[in-house]
């Protein structure tokens, strides 16, 4: 059987697809920092799905803790056919009132973990003749709200970027773009979101059961429900000028 190796399956959605990959009878890398809620998890779905679970203790803003996931999934002898690029986090200052250590951290998170895990999972899938990468984006990608806005806008872009050089293999990349998602990433952040109203938050489950479809089916992006589907589609018709006025008013349209 496969093994699908997750960043961030502590909550929220990374969570999510650790239950639906070990539901598929994946055997699992789970990657975070909490290493009292990763052995849970791995002793709760080795249990239920008789599935074989690796945890590795690792914060993944620090090069030297990411190597060692990145030595994982490089590792020919017990290879990775799922990656699951998922971890992340938001801040809640605006650019010039933040901590320029939590921006650079964010980025790493963001950028540097799923660009350096990506690169090593590849040749090993390429050379199998398959493999599924998601990378967890968001329809901030469309925005413009800050570092993580442009972060996940790297995601979407370099997502599509690497679709073109798989074509016509059984290898799959799919850029994730939620919107608003029930996690612990707004109280984590702690991000106010009492305006937001209830129809406009997904559920985990559904999010990810809509990401696993359309990266077996080669869709290169995401957007899990037709609200945000056709909201993703109105804010490329609109000018940009209007795009950044939108975006700076807190909180925006996706996280
Ligand atoms: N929730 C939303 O509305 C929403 C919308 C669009 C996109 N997203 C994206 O979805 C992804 C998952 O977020 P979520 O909503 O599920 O949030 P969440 O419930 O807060 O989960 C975040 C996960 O990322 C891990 N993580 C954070 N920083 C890390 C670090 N430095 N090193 C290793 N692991 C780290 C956390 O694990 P540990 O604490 O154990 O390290 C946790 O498992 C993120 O990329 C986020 O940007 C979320």
């Amino acid at each position: 059987m496969s093994t699908a190796l997750i960043t961030g399956p502590t909550s929220g959605l990374g969570r999510q697809f650790a239950i639906q990959l070990a539901s598929r009878g994946h055997d699992l890398v789970l990657v975070s920092r909490d290493e009292t809620r990763l052995q849970e998890l791995a002793l709760e779905l080795g249990d239920a799905h008789r599935i074989e679970c690796e945890i590795i203790v690792a914060d993944l803003s620090k090069g030297e803790q990411l190597y060692e996931v990145e030595k994982r999934v490089a590792d020919e002898r017990q290879p990775i056919d799922w990656l699951i690029n998922n971890a992340g986090f938001g801040l809640n200052d605006p650019f010039l009132g933040t901590d320029i250590e939590a921006e650079q951290a964010l980025l790493d998170v963001l950028v540097r973990t799923p660009m350096r895990l990506t690169h090593r999972a590849l040749p090993g899938m390429m050379a199998r003749g398959y493999g599924r990468v998601v990378i967890v984006s968001s329809v901030a990608s469309w925005i413009t709200s800050g570092t993580y806005s442009a972060a996940k806008s790297w995601a979407t872009v370099f997502t599509e970027g690497v679709s073109g050089e798989l074509r016509g293999t059984d290898v799959n990349i799919s850029a994730l773009c939620p919107g608003f998602v029930r996690t612990e990433f707004h109280e984590r952040a702690d991000m106010d979101m009492k305006g937001i109203p209830s129809r406009m938050w997904l559920n985990a489950d559904e999010v990810v059961a809509t990401s696993l479809k359309d990266v077996d089916r080669g869709r290169v992006i995401s957007v899990p429900s037709i609200k945000y589907q056709a909201l993703s589609q109105g804010v490329k018709l609109v000018p940009r000028s209007l795009v950044r006025r939108f975006s700076s008013m807190p909180p925006a349209l996706g996280d």
